[in-house]
């Protein structure tokens, strides 16, 4: 029996380890060695055994990632060192002052600079006894932070224990917990979809989950982080900061790979200048560039204020927020009939990009946000998201402000506005509102929906105003002769627009269901939607209870389909669709060799578009997908390929050459 526990304990040994190794392949390498079945395998039989020797589970256990329970507050720590912050500069000439001050200061005549890039996060301290994480505590006021072990925990680069490579048993370290913008733009997605108010930016984004009380919803966000400082080592600290960033990755924590070691101040400031046009490519936001003395000797000689290190200096970029006047809030009417508050602005410049109308989410962003039409207001253009506005500048009021009152009139089509029960959004209750039809238009032919080319915003406009398109069935009934009354259509053209809507008959049924534009219903639920009836009679005749049976769709996504089957328009519009040879069932299951396969196109391919190539894998029975993620089976790379490729080759896909592509499909 006593056998059979050390058999156990072994195993759980074993397996810790070996996960907290994949995990750092994956998380802070970048290289997974095993597919994510494999990994869920290791830890389901972890936390098997866990659950039956609750005494053998290990502190650094990847299953306490998430299983901390919610606390009522955090408990305040005291930093074992002060967290200083950095002194701040704007331009190339303080940064030469701040050189000169460094030189002077150790009576030198060259000091060797590294430099880093500013992370806009929040500062994070952690410690690590005996190589075990122990505590994750926030900055705080840089003497006492919060205590927010268990949410750190949750970011899977964190490691729960120091790498067996290093020597170090006990240290404390500092970074950047960040969310990146790709994560921060997701999350605000699902959290207006959701009735919640967005995050003005990703550093909000980041503090408010590291913040939250509950670690299983700061689990639920992306976060990731970097770190910079080695503020305490067991084993002597190494010499130069740039070794210090080398020890802390041999202990298998995150570091910027952005670092750069320089001789001469005009060589970092050449170095700066290069990241300022480039900042918006670092997939996380840098709100500037760190210069740090490198030698650990020469920064414990120049010392630090009562709130700066004197070697080190911030250089911010221009910054993403600007004050401009709210000129007035208009009103958008989007494909069901949302009305989204939109800001005009007074055009400002911030941080090289004109902008001049921002987004204000809701009805309820603009009240909870108290803004007034003529308020100075602050705006933001962050994490590549649409601009947005912060605050007002209560202060720069005038008493000339007029408050903001939503339409009782749909301003475009002057219908009815309702406002359903259990709703926030108000909407124009008119389905054949011109607003609408467009947006429901755009919708259709956009990329992920029917893919048609060439029927893009301005034409819409021209085709609903001039009533040749009354609704989406309307686009299969136009003809060349018809498109060349409208201003600025050239033969040419409508000829070319006419092959496009011609050949999108092709998309899948799946396709044709997202591009309804039914709400509730993105391109994932239409593929469960479509592979569970297989066609549109089928659908037609499900109840909610039925649909509510479908993996992945609850009672909201059921209810909303249900509801546009029911409207008599609805079914005379699929009906049109279907009488336009458009396809309303699933094809036949399992034919053609590609059958399961899901491709991913990047670059321009020379034999044949991007139209062509997803025509010709559909046939074979793949299908195309519009990123890489998990169920992606070929990349297909052409010339000037997009960061779709350097995705797929860092997440091991299989790499096809246009040429590889041909010969799949000829079946060779
Ligand atoms: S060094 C005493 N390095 O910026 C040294 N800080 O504005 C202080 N930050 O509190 C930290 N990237 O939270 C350092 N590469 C970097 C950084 C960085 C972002 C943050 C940090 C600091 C704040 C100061």
């Amino acid at each position: 029996m006593k056998d059979d526990k050390e058999a156990v304990r072994e195993r759980i040994g074993e397996l810790t380890r070996q996960i907290s190794h994949h995990d750092r392949r994956y998380y802070v390498d970048d290289s997974p060695e095993i597919s994510d079945f494999e990994y869920d395998m290791l830890l389901k039989e972890l936390s098997d055994l866990e659950a039956r020797y609750p005494e053998l589970v290990l502190p650094e256990s990847p299953t306490s990632r998430v299983s901390g329970s919610p606390l009522d507050e955090f408990a305040q720590v005291e930093h074992m060192m002060h967290m200083l912050s950095l002194d701040n500069c704007y331009s190339h000439e303080e940064l030469r002052e701040f050189d000169k001050r460094v030189r002077r200061w150790l009576a030198v005549d060259a000091v060797e600079y590294i430099v880093e890039p500013k992370i806009d996060g929040l500062g994070i301290a952690l410690l690590y006894k005996d190589g075990v994480l122990s505590r994750g505590a926030t900055r705080g006021d840089g003497r006492i932070g919060e205590d927010v072990t268990s949410n750190v925990k949750t970011i899977r680069s964190i490691p729960l224990r120091l790498s067996s490579s290093s020597d170090i048993d006990s240290m404390e370290i500092r970074g950047e917990v960040y969310m990146p913008k790709d994560g921060f733009k997701l999350l605000n997605r699902k959290r207006e979809e959701a009735g919640e108010q967005p995050f003005a930016n990703p550093r909000n984004a980041a503090a408010g989950s590291i913040r939250q009380l509950d670690p299983k919803i700061a689990a639920s966000r992306p976060l990731e982080a970097i770190f910079y400082t080695l503020s305490y080592s067991s084993e002597p600290t190494p010499d130069t900061q740039s070794a210090c960033l080398e020890t802390l990755r041999n202990a298998g924590l995150r570091t910027s790979p952005l670092t750069r070691v320089f001789r001469t101040i005009d060589e970092v400031i050449e170095h700066i200048s290069s990241w300022e046009s480039r900042r918006d490519d670092v997939e996380y936001e840098i709100d500037g560039m760190v210069v740090k003395v490198n030698s650990s000797e020469q920064q414990k000689r120049l010392g630090a204020t009562a709130k700066n290190p004197r070697w080190a200096i911030a250089y911010k970029f221009p910054a993403k927020q600007m004050t401009t006047i709210l000129l007035d809030i208009l009103i958008q009417v989007g494909r069901t009939g949302a009305l989204t508050p939109v800001a005009i602005l007074e055009p400002v410049d911030i941080g090289g990009v004109t902008v001049s109308r921002a987004t204000l989410h809701n009805e309820g962003e603009v009240a909870r946000k108290k803004l007034m039409i003529g308020d100075r207001v602050l705006v933001e253009r962050a994490g590549d998201v649409i601009p947005q506005v912060v605050k007002p500048i209560i202060e720069a009021r005038t008493g000339g402000e007029k408050p903001f009152r939503m339409p009782i009139l749909c301003p475009v089509c002057g219908s009815r506005i309702v406002r359903e029960a259990d709703e926030a959004v108000r909407r124009c209750d008119n389905a054949s509102c011109s607003a609408q039809v467009k947006e429901r238009l755009a919708h259709f032919c956009s990329r992920d929906a029917m893919d048609i080319d060439g029927v893009g915003p301005s034409l819409i406009d021209q085709l609903v105003d001039s009533g040749l398109v009354r609704d989406v069935a309307g686009l299969y009934v136009l003809t060349p002769e018809m498109l060349t009354t409208l201003e600025g259509v050239a033969e040419k053209s409508s000829r070319s627009i006419v092959e496009a809507i011609d050949a999108s008959r092709t998309r899948r049924f799946d396709r044709l269901l997202f591009a309804l534009g039914i709400r509730h219903v993105g391109s994932t639920t239409a593929r469960d939607i479509a592979s569970a009836f297989g066609s549109i009679e089928a659908l037609m005749s499900a109840s909610v209870e039925d649909l509510s049976k479908v993996r992945g769709i609850g009672e909201v996504v059921a209810s909303s389909v249900r509801h546009f089957l029911d409207n008599p328009t609805n079914l005379a519009l699929l009906e049109r669709l279907k009488a336009a040879h458009l396809k309303t069932a699933v094809e036949e299951p399992d034919s053609g060799p590609l059958q399961g396969r899901t491709f991913l196109f990047t670059g321009e391919l020379e034999s044949m578009s991007r139209q062509e190539a997803t025509v010709a894998v559909e046939a074979l029975g793949g299908t195309v997908g519009s990123s890489v993620t998990k169920s992606t089976d070929f990349v297909v790379v052409g010339e000037n390929p997009g960061s779709k490729a350097q995705k797929a080759r860092k997440m091991n896909k299989h790499i096809l050459s246009e040429e590889e592509f041909l010969a799949m499909l000829e079946g060779r």
